[in-house]
């Protein structure tokens, strides 16, 4: 039986637009299709999660608007518990504008909108859903206040709290000392640290150091080199799963999302980043933030596929 999962985070509707590159500072490029998808880390994490097998609940915020309406339902289908996305009249409901280039990069810029008015009240009112021991998914999406309360709220009933600190912003020490797990992105290595994180034996001590600074466990993600794993027994690298990559947004919310899983169901770190790995590959074969993100049954077919394969 899987431990309950909250994640509190961020709602958006991404503006897709694919386009043969990105474009650079004052260039205007004509771009392929356009499309209207579901997105925001927080509910990508958490649709991730309930495909995956996960019993999820968000705590989130939308504006009164017409694009609330399609990701709440998008939710509901996913089987995420969104009693506690509640409604704002004031502000409107998160957009990203996503550019996805032919080699399946993206560059995307957040219109917060209601993400950005989520408050501690909100979390307090839903601790109903932090019932038990369980997995808590924080992104930095929302107010770095909401995301500290949420930590404390769900460390002091012995949940596990996982962090992805994306987009990057430094975070303060009180916030770093309540998370049990770390997952940057290279880049937010980058930034958290100011260490390259050029060869994996930069990035080894830039995980480590992230260490130091509070969490005990940090999983630096690396794209196509994978996923590097640092404990306090050392750092070991879990290769990437080869596959054709279609639009690579989102890859990192399948990663956490499949990682998290696993540790609900009591896996160990091994394996829970083997399904994090698989999770974000499967998610790059598709476009699209949400309507790339693997099933269950597609993440063990795809891992039984790999079986004994120099991908395993
Ligand atoms: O991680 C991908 C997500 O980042 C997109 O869905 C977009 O909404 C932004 O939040």
């Amino acid at each position: 039986m899987s431990a309950p999962m909250v994640v509190v985070g961020s709602l958006n509707m991404d503006l897709v637009a694919r386009a043969p590159h990105i474009p650079q500072p004052g260039e205007t490029i004509i771009g392929r299709d356009f499309h209207v998808l579901p997105g925001g880390k927080g509910a990508n994490q958490a649709v991730a999660a309930a495909r995956l097998g996960g019993r999820v609940a968000l705590i989130g915020r939308v504006g009164e608007d017409a694009f609330a309406t399609p990701l709440l339902a998008n939710l509901a289908a996913a089987g995420v518990d969104h009693t506690y996305v509640t409604r704002d009249r004031e502000a409107a409901t998160g957009v990203a504008l996503i550019v996805v280039s032919d080699s399946g990069q993206n560059s995307i810029v957040v219109a917060s909108g209601a993400n950005g008015r989520l408050t501690a009240a909100d979390v307090a009112t839903a601790v109903a859903a932090f019932t038990g021991r369980g997995v808590l998914l924080l992104q930095l999406e929302t107010p770095i206040e909401t995301v500290t309360h949420a930590a404390r709220l769900a460390r002091v009933r012995g949940w596990t709290v996982i962090l992805n600190p994306a987009p990057a912003q430094p975070l303060p020490a009180e916030l770093l000392a309540l998370v049990d797990v770390l997952v940057p992105n290279e880049t937010e290595t980058a930034l958290l640290t100011g260490l390259p994180v050029g060869d994996l034996a930069e990035a080894a001590a830039a995980a480590q150091a992230l260490r130091q600074s509070g969490a005990p466990t940090v999983i630096l993600t690396l794209g196509e080199r994978g996923a590097l794993l640092a404990t306090e027994d050392g750092a070991q690298i879990y290769p990437a799963f080869e596959v054709q990559v279609v639009d690579t947004t989102a890859a990192g919310d399948a990663f956490v999302a499949g990682f998290a899983v696993a540790l609900a169901e009591g896996g160990f770190l091994p394996q829970a980043v083997r399904w994090g790995n698989a999770a974000g590959a499967l998610a790059t074969t598709k476009l699209g933030a949400q309507p790339s993100l693997p099933t269950r049954r597609e993440l063990e077919e795809f891992l039984a596929g790999r079986l004994g394969t120099k991908d395993h």
